[in-house]
């Protein structure tokens, strides 16, 4: 703006500038607009004082509702169960027959001695045969050849397997129907009840 050009604010009441037909006024600013105003004034003197002193922040939100949610969680999952909950139960183990015969036969046999897979019913387990472990092995698969079957199956039906697979005769001879089983290393023999191990098995 050059100097010898006031501003449109400088200029007296009387110039009553029209720009573009426009012309300037001079109300007064409503009421409304001023209460909103000293509103929000008085606002900000309550919360700035209560928001810096109540100690809440972002952060500390976030970590009480991410830990709510993990408590929900835990609390509402069910439980993997660390002991089969079909042990002896005999129509759960019917069912995991049918299971066993369709599905594992085909690579453990019918009578689990092993064809493709090692056998279930020799004293030898690479994996344990905790039920805990049992369930791991069939749920999530080995990585000798054992696939992961709890997509298929269900965490329900493969315990209901595993019911029926302990209910079969057991044998002490390691790798019964595949002859050139070898037990795998590091593998120990485990008592198979109600016959001790044999000697150098
Ligand atoms: C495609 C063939 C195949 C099928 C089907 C299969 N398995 Fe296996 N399974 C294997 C192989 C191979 C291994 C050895 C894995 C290794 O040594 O890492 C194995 C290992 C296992 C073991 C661990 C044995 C040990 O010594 O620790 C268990 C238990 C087992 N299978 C149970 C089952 C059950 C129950 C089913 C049916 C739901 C099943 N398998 C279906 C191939 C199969």
């Amino acid at each position: 703006m050059s100097a010898d050009r006031a501003e449109i604010a400088e200029l007296p009441r009387s110039d009553e500038a029209l720009r573009d037909g426009i012309g300037e006024e001079d109300n007064p600013i409503p009421s409304w607009w001023w209460w909103t105003f000293f509103g929000t004034v008085v606002f900000a003197l309550v919360y700035i004082p209560y928001y810096t002193r109540s100690g809440w922040t972002q952060e500390k939100q976030y970590a009480e509702q991410v830990a709510q949610t993990r408590a929900l969680i835990q609390a509402t999952a069910p439980a993997i169960p660390t002991t089969n909950p079909f042990r002896g139960n005999a129509a759960a183990i019917a069912d995991g027959q049918q299971t066993f015969t369709t599905i594992c036969a085909a690579c453990h046999k019918p009578d689990a001695s092993g064809l493709i897979g090692p056998s279930l019913i020799d004293p030898y387990w690479k994996y344990g045969h905790a039920d805990a472990e049992l369930f791991l092995t069939v749920t999530k698969g080995r990585p000798g050849g054992m696939p992961a079957w709890e997509s298929q199956l269900g965490s329900e039906k493969i315990w209901k397997a595993l019911a029926y697979l302990e209910t079969l005769p057991k044998s002490q001879q390691s790798g019964l129907g595949a002859p050139d089983y070898v037990p795998p290393a590091g593998s120990t023999p485990v008592a198979v009840p109600p016959v001790a191990p044999a000697p150098g098995s």
